[in-house]
């Protein structure tokens, strides 16, 4: 299968990551503010319902909005003296409590890697925000454009929502990491309604749901809570688009370009997996004295290493890709050597969308 960034890989024991280590390349990336995209505008004459799943889905977008200014108490305060995300959510705090260093740390530690993830997090939902502009002209039905329109408003609340808190109440917004940047400017571009969809509805937006899902049950802050538990509700609703419409798209494809979609669902999650947190890492670590590579190597050693990787695909992402035919035996044991995949105590998924 098709490796991404193999000029950035290397191997800890038997897993392999990716890391960016040369600053001025890191930055080449983040300066690459112009892309070229190949994009078809498609004109209907249908203007009545032909999807009825995503004309409800539409609906419920249009009674689910809220106001990212007026439906969050701002006064809340937040402080790096306090637990924002508990310790168990951070993977800085957990590693100085192992260290012996003093809860302030851990605390100041927590903090400033919750910037970094929601920075990371703001960044996509730029990236989710355009594609979803795009997919307003590609889009060939008249149900499909105006879902994608729906998700257009949702995706600028969240981008104005996070920017708000990081800058208001945070004092920090981290620059975007390099593989994140590299694989949003693969779905930026991807060609075709079909892999856009799958790209950013289904991969990524299954997969926030899954890190989101997990932050606001470690959430220590009633504004940090409230604000996460609002943009998962609305992830929810965007990964549902792309489950119902990837249903259609596979349904409709020749084995060939099904397995190709296959191949490279696993070659964008493997590549997010494969950074392992360096990039944050890279940027955080040596102001708490934690050397990058060290950690990362001793996380994978863990005995519970592969069901703690796993939570935030096998959430949402990993059960909607096996019901869609996009993980087969073929790809299964990439997923699983990469800890993405595991077996769920108790048999099935927790929480699936379709
Ligand atoms: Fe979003
Ligand atoms: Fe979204």
């Amino acid at each position: 299968m098709n490796k991404l960034m193999t000029e950035h890989r290397k191997k800890f024991g038997d897993f392999e990551v990716i890391d960016f280590v040369d600053e001025t390349e890191i930055q080449r990336i983040r300066d690459r503010v112009d892309i070229a995209v190949p994009l078809d505008v498609n004109w209907t004459w249908e203007y009545g319902s032909e999807v009825q799943e995503l004309r409800s889905l539409y609906e419920k977008g249009k009674v689910n909005q809220w106001n990212a200014e007026t439906d969050l108490d701002w006064q809340v305060p937040v402080s790096k003296d306090d637990w924002v995300i508990k310790p168990e959510g951070s993977m800085l705090a957990m590693a100085l409590r192992m260290m012996g260093k003093d809860e302030a740390t851990q605390k100041a530690a927590a903090f400033d890697e919750l910037a970094f993830v929601l920075s990371q997090l703001l960044h996509g939902e730029q990236a989710a925000l355009q594609l979803c502009g795009q997919l307003t002209n590609v889009c060939d039905k008249m149900d499909q454009k105006w879902y994608a329109a729906s998700q257009v408003i949702d995706e600028a609340r969240h981008v104005e929502a996070l920017s708000k808190f990081l800058s208001r109440k945070m004092g920090t917004i981290y620059p975007i990491g390099a593989t994140l940047k590299t694989l949003l400017d693969e779905l930026l571009q991807a060609e075709g309604m079909q892999k856009k969809t799958l790209g950013m509805q289904t991969l990524f937006e299954g997969t926030a749901v899954g890190i989101m899902d997990m932050m606001r049950s470690e959430s220590a802050n009633p504004l940090f809570g409230e604000m996460i538990k609002r943009i998962e509700q609305d992830e929810a609703r965007h990964a549902a688009f792309g489950v119902l419409t990837m249903r259609r798209v596979v349904k409709d494809a020749s084995e060939e370009e099904r397995a190709g979609m296959e191949d490279w669902a696993f070659s964008i999650l493997e590549a997010l997996n494969a950074n392992q947190q360096l990039d944050m890492l890279r940027i955080l670590g040596p102001k708490y004295d934690i050397e990058p590579e060290g950690l990362v190597q001793m996380a994978l050693q863990l005995p519970d290493y592969a069901e703690f990787n796993s939570l935030a695909f096998m959430h949402t992402v990993v059960p909607n890709l096996q019901r869609l035919g996009l993980i087969t035996e073929r790809t299964e044991q990439g997923w699983r050597d990469t800890a993405m995949m595991v077996d769920q105590r108790g048999g099935a998924p927790r929480a699936a969308l379709i």
